[in-house]
């Protein structure tokens, strides 16, 4: 039997409610048909936005929505896409399949959306192939509340009040996409263009993110880091809030983009493989974050790991610039053992965005045409979303067997344990093993006697359970009843292959 110990004495970071963040590039459908319909579609919307799709999202709690791109917000021109739909240009959309895109979907829908939704706001403007005034000018747009062109402009166009920005990414990928920028040359562009970002009206500042690393590249971090890290005191909005950093798990192949393996037909030791290079986040953040440490030992700025998730082939017969996949059981651990690092790492990753929302790469929302369905990972975020604002708390797990071999050997259980403000301690965990269930006492530091179960569900299933639009609840979240509370704590039996959450109340 392993054992969860878990330490109620002290409380650690907050876990920003950003970390359980979402990535909405205009790439495939993802915006168009997986978000934005029009108003005069017969799919049910509200200004254009599809109801189904923004109901779910509000009941998996989503905190905050990066927007345009990706390597989209490079070559995205915001002017583009205001005023009268009939009269936006239409452009070609190079890096995702070469299609016409009409943006239809701009600024004013982006806000809309996100309205709808009740989240935070990030949005991504382009260094790589935009201008200091093109990017400086969309900030006075959207967030300047008197006299001047660009808030007179956004005024004809219909909107009053100026919105709030919550995250500005000054560039993307400019390592590669965005620019194929060396780090000193995008660190000094960087320190021009932020400049050049306004806090208008006093209001609350606009938190600027820098244009991090691809994977473990230390040398982008540390060059970056160099010369853009200011200490400038916190009342003085110094150059930077936050730095990106990148991240895909790709199941078949280290780096051969050509070669990633299907979403659902894979063997048990792609499983494996899959499960240990996502698990390679936890040493990146580390990695990344001791680099930081040296510039930044009281950790103001974030690691914002703003693309993660698992990249695999796109399904069969659908376009391969779309990048649409579906998503299994094994998308289920990939999300909570991420999650779970993000949780423990909370006190520098302070956003993370899965990529992407809809329809696109490891999603929690698929749509074909009027249909929706929901994804194992959609299970997970929403049942991870009590840890949004939570403290985290210290755990240990004794006992934790090993499961994969060689390579791909890797814990059997991950956790994270947070304790909200109202003192319900929250536990997530996944069993990593295809084959054994395990029995887990769950015990604190303190008091263990007193928790009792307030609630508790699981996502489990085969490691290639999906839902299809035919069959929308193979893998759903599912009320968990195998547990027993009793006089040092709680114990629970966590089938093989699955995601738990139990919530513990004094
Ligand atoms: O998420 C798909 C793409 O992956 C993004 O556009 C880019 O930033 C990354 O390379």
């Amino acid at each position: 039997m392993a054992k969860l110990l878990i330490n109620n004495e002290s409380k650690k970071s907050k876990i920003a409610p950003e970390i359980y963040g979402h990535f909405s590039e205009h790439l495939g459908r993802c915006i168009y048909e997986g978000l934005y319909v029009g108003d005069n579609s017969d799919i049910p919307n509200v200004n254009g936005m599809r109801s189904d799709v923004v109901k779910a999202l509000k009941e998996m709690k989503i905190p905050v929505l990066r927007w345009p791109g990706g390597c989209f917000a490079d070559e995205y021109h915001w002017m583009d896409g205001i005023g009268p739909k009939e009269k936006r240009k239409k452009m070609i959309n190079t890096h995702w399949g070469g299609v016409v895109e009409d943006n239809s979907f701009g600024t004013h829908e982006f806000f809309e959306l996100t309205k709808q939704l009740g989240c935070k706001t990030y949005v991504n403007a382009n260094m790589g192939s935009g201008t200091v005034r093109e990017m400086s000018e969309w900030v006075e747009y959207m967030t300047f509340n008197g006299v001047s062109p660009m808030a007179d402009l956004r005024k004809e166009n219909g909107h009053e009040e100026p919105w709030t920005v919550d995250y500005l990414g000054v560039g993307n990928e400019n390592w590669g996409c965005g620019g194929n920028m060396r780090p000193t040359y995008y660190a000094d562009e960087y320190r021009r263009y932020q400049t050049y970002v306004r806090n208008y009206n006093g209001s609350k500042p606009i938190s600027k993110i820098c244009c991090g690393p691809n994977v473990d590249d230390y040398n982008w971090t540390k060059n970056v880091l160099e010369t853009c890290f200011d200490h400038t005191p916190p009342q003085f909005h110094g150059f930077m809030d936050g730095l990106s950093l990148h991240y895909y798990t790709l199941p078949e192949t280290e780096d051969d983009w050509n070669v990633k393996g299907s979403a659902t037909k894979f063997t048990e030791e792609v499983f494996y493989q899959t499960l240990k290079r996502s698990l390679f986040m936890d040493e990146l953040i580390r990695k990344h974050g001791a680099i930081m440490d040296q510039y930044d030992p009281d950790k103001k700025i974030g690691l914002m790991v703003d693309e993660w998730g698992i990249w695999t082939d796109v399904e069969p017969g659908t376009n391969p610039g779309f990048l649409y996949q579906q998503n299994t059981m094994r998308d289920a651990l990939v999300a909570g053992m991420n999650l779970n690092i993000f949780n423990k790492h909370s006190d520098r990753v302070r956003m993370a965005c899965i990529a992407q929302m809809v329809n696109v790469l490891q999603s929690v929302i698929l749509t074909e045409n009027e249909k929706m369905i929901k994804t194992p990972t959609y299970h997970v975020f929403k049942m991870f979303r009590y840890h949004q604002g939570a403290k985290l708390l210290d755990s240990e797990l004794i006992n934790n067997s090993k499961v994969g071999s060689g390579k791909n050997e890797l814990p059997k259980l991950f956790e994270s344990v947070s304790e909200d403000e109202n003192g319900v301690v929250t536990v997530t965990l996944t069993n990593n093993s295809l084959e054994a269930a395990e029995d887990v006492e769950i015990a604190f530091t303190s008091d263990s006697d007193s928790y009792k179960v307030a609630e508790a569900s699981v996502v489990t299933g085969k490691m290639a359970d999906h839902n299809t639009f035919e069959n929308p609840d193979v893998v759903t979240e599912d009320k968990f009843t195998d547990y027993n509370e009793k006089e040092n704590g709680v114990t629970v039996k966590i089938p093989a292959c699955s995601v738990l959450m139990l919530r513990l109340k004094k």
